[in-house]
């Protein structure tokens, strides 16, 4: 089979779906891979280094039409064809109405978002990746913008305070955010709905911040928070306030997948935080967890600075497409054994991310969005 990598369209984005290193795995079992020139450039690898480990240059994109096999980072419904299948990042959950436009292409369309949480399918799970990624970039960003340093000096010019950080939805996200800000010598706290995360947190070495809510069921059977009602957000914005008043730095990462993010911090508690401080909002994507963080911008709102960059991962495109590479190619050599994909198998990881074939929507929660299961 033919796998084909276009250069990435979606705007700002410098990830590329395969990297060097990884093409032996395929190769090696008979699978061969064409590249849109330049296609790897921004995030550090260029085609020399793909045509070293077997791959060719395609000169344009419409050379990728004859390909069996689309991967890419951002999909969309790019003139794929029947016959061909595209693996990438869809946003099912939140934008179903666009996986429509992709099984009008006739492709069959994989989703890295869906992927099982399941321990075989760890080393394929894109959004774990990724969330690790914008985890440890939170930090640097907050470091970037606080007005103070992270560690604990002891001087002869004075003893300098560590950094009191706050995060507030420990996932794979809030983990990293954690073990970053500690690694720089933050003191850090945290807190999350569901009960299991108290004990990661104390094993990275923060403190969980206990709220007294009622957070059981707040987890579903594949591990993510379900969704509260809003009189449970209020009390919990209540109750984290003096939390987030006491913290120089505040890194939200609050999900529930296919919703829009829970507002955690309001207006009023930003104008409860000293001068100075910063808020990282990792949830911005969906909408965000504080009410007044600007999608895209870094802004200074009652003296605190509010960073709502998106897109993170690829602001680290260099690691982030290594690590999706490994996922992407770990998928791959999954669900294409001997060359061919069997859609008719009834294995959980290809069941779950398969979103269209033969101009349908198949994917059940897809489906039921659209209000045709
Ligand atoms: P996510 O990105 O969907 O959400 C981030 C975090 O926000 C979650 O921990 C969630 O519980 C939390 N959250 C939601 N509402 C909140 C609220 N109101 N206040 C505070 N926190 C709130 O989650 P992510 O990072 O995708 O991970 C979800 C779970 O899946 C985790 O338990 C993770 O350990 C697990 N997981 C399991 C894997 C496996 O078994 N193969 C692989 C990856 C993750």
């Amino acid at each position: 089979m033919l796998i084909g990598v276009p250069k990435e369209t979606f705007p700002g984005e410098r990830r590329v779906a395969l990297v060097p290193g990884v093409l032996p795995s395929l190769t090696g079992k008979g699978f061969e891979v064409l590249i849109e020139t330049g296609a790897g450039q921004a995030a550090g690898f260029p085609d020399g280094q793909y045509e070293a480990k077997g791959a060719r240059i395609a000169a344009s994109r419409g050379d990728l039409a004859a390909v069996d096999i689309v991967a890419q980072v951002r999909g969309a419904a790019e003139g794929w064809r029947e016959g061909q299948v595209a693996v990438g990042f869809y946003d099912p959950l939140s934008e179903p109405q666009t996986i429509q436009a992709l099984a009008a292409t006739g492709a069959a369309a994989f989703s890295m978002e869906l992927m099982p949480r399941i321990t075989r399918a760890q080393s394929m799970d894109a959004l774990s990746s990724m969330a690790t990624i914008a985890g440890y970039k939170a930090v640097i960003l907050a470091a970037e913008h606080l007005p103070r340093l992270f560690p604990m000096l002891m001087t002869a010019a004075g003893t300098i305070a560590p950094a009191k950080v706050f995060v507030v939805g420990v996932g794979v996200a809030g983990l990293q955010a954690i073990a970053t800000a500690r690694r720089l010598g933050g003191v850090v706290s945290a807190y999350d709905v569901r009960p299991a995360v108290r004990e990661q947190v104390e094993s990275v070495g923060a403190k969980f911040v206990e709220l007294p809510l009622e957070t059981e069921g707040a987890e579903d059977k594949g591990g993510y928070a379900q969704a509260q009602d809003e009189s449970f957000y209020r009390r919990q914005r209540e109750m984290m306030a003096r939390v987030v008043a006491e913290s120089d730095v505040v890194i939200t990462t609050a999900a529930v997948p296919g919703r829009k993010a829970p507002i955690l911090i309001t207006e009023e508690m930003v104008k409860g935080m000293a001068p100075g401080s910063v808020i990282v909002d990792l949830a911005i994507e969906r909408g965000g967890n504080c009410d007044i963080t600007a999608p895209g911008e870094v802004v200074e709102k009652h003296g605190v600075t509010l960073v709502g960059l998106l897109n993170l991962p690829s602001t680290a495109p260099y690691h982030a497409s290594q690590m999706y590479a490994k996922n992407i190619a770990t998928f791959l050599l999954h669900i294409a054994k001997g060359g061919k994909i069997d859609f008719e198998s009834e294995d959980e990881i290809l069941r779950e991310t398969l979103l269209t074939r033969g101009g349908q929507v198949v994917q059940p929660r897809v489906k039921e969005l659209l209000g045709g299961a």
